[in-house]
């Protein structure tokens, strides 16, 4: 009798060998080895079944139940990147390779949860914008993730001031990240991740380093526009000073000038005698009017005086 190494006591036909499931973005790939040793010319074929880990039963991955067809198939792996699996429960996998009415054993064990196994490459765009000391920087996700689960993606930024100490910050959920408190006008250095917002979420890839040079502090056009602003008021203000300084006296006096009254009243006022008084007396008493007048118009005319008399 012929040995045959493919071949195993109980199938007559070896089981594929090192199963590997590919999680990364939304790719999901099923792969597997055989050794063919086999001096059979017909095709060997394969057939990948699944099942959710709380169900019993194994179905075969067509176009029909997942959106796949894994029947069959003469690749040693099997595409599900858009098969309909549900992402938020456990699925298991199993393999075995067929010739003709000859089937090998299943090579079991393989499951795999999406979001507990799958690995998130680097955020796909990021824009980085020099600020006064701090960079601001905006990410897009790495893919669009199904909202079924109430699961998101979380980012950090790994970042480091050149031959400097390395920090991180996140995780932050929203996309738009400043990192400040940087020193002005210093090179940084930066990687971004992306994870998703599960205590257990596996460390994503990191972005390809790219490096930054911060602004100086006090750059902004508002900061500036208010520092000249400030800087003609003040230039503004000394003048004022200096004028009024200089010319003291007149100003002195611009401010001491009482209302003027003209001179005809004022001969009215110094002799009460007159008509025109009599004739307000009708409507008036005498004295309110009298104390009313004298009032305003005598310590003025005085303080008039006595200014004119200090300037000379
Ligand atoms: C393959 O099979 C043929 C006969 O079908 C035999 O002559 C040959 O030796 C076999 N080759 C191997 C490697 O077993
Ligand atoms: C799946 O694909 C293989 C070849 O790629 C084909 O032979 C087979 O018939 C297909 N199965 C179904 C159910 O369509
Ligand atoms: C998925 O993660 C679980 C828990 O970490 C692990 O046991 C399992 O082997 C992983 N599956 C794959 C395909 O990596
Ligand atoms: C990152 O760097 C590698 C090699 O240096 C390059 O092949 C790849 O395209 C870069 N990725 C991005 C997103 O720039």
């Amino acid at each position: 009798p012929i040995f045959y190494p493919f071949l195993d006591s109980f199938s007559q036909l070896a089981a594929p060998q090192y199963p590997k499931i590919h999680l990364y973005n939304e790719e999901q790939v099923l792969s597997w080895e055989w050794s063919s040793a086999n001096n059979d010319t017909r095709p060997v074929v394969y057939r990948v079944q699944y099942k959710y880990i709380t169900s019993e039963h194994w179905h075969d991955v067509t176009v029909k139940s997942v959106g796949v067809n894994c029947t069959r198939i003469p690749e040693t792996q099997c595409n599900f990147t858009n098969a309909r699996f549900l992402r938020c429960s456990s699925v298991s996998l199993r393999v075995r390779a067929e010739l003709g009415e000859i089937v090998s054993a299943w090579t079991t064990g393989l499951w795999f949860q999406y979001y507990q196994n799958v690995t998130i490459g680097p955020p796909k765009d990021m824009l980085v914008t020099p600020e006064a000391a701090s960079l601001l920087i905006r990410l897009s996700s790495p893919f669009e993730l199904p909202r079924k689960c109430g699961i998101v993606f979380v980012y950090y930024i790994h970042y480091w001031e050149e031959a400097g100490v390395q920090q991180v910050k996140g995780p932050m959920t929203c996309s738009t990240i400043l990192l400040d408190n940087l020193k002005p006008l210093k090179v940084y250095c930066l990687q971004a991740e992306a994870r998703l917002s599960l205590q257990t979420s596996r460390p994503g890839r990191l972005s390809n380093i790219s490096c930054y040079e911060t602004m100086a502090k006090a750059s902004s056009k508002v900061q500036q526009v208010a520092l000249i602003s400030v800087a003609i008021f003040l230039v503004l203000l000394a003048l004022s000073a200096h004028l009024l300084f200089r010319y003291k006296s007149q100003v002195k006096y611009w401010f001491h000038t009482p209302p003027r009254i003209p001179s005809q009243i004022e001969e009215y006022l110094k002799d009460p005698v007159l008509p025109i008084l009599e004739a307000l007396d009708k409507e008036s008493s005498p004295e309110d009017t009298w104390d009313s007048v004298s009032v305003i118009s005598f310590p003025a005319k005085e303080d008039v005086l006595q200014t004119l008399e200090s300037e000379r």
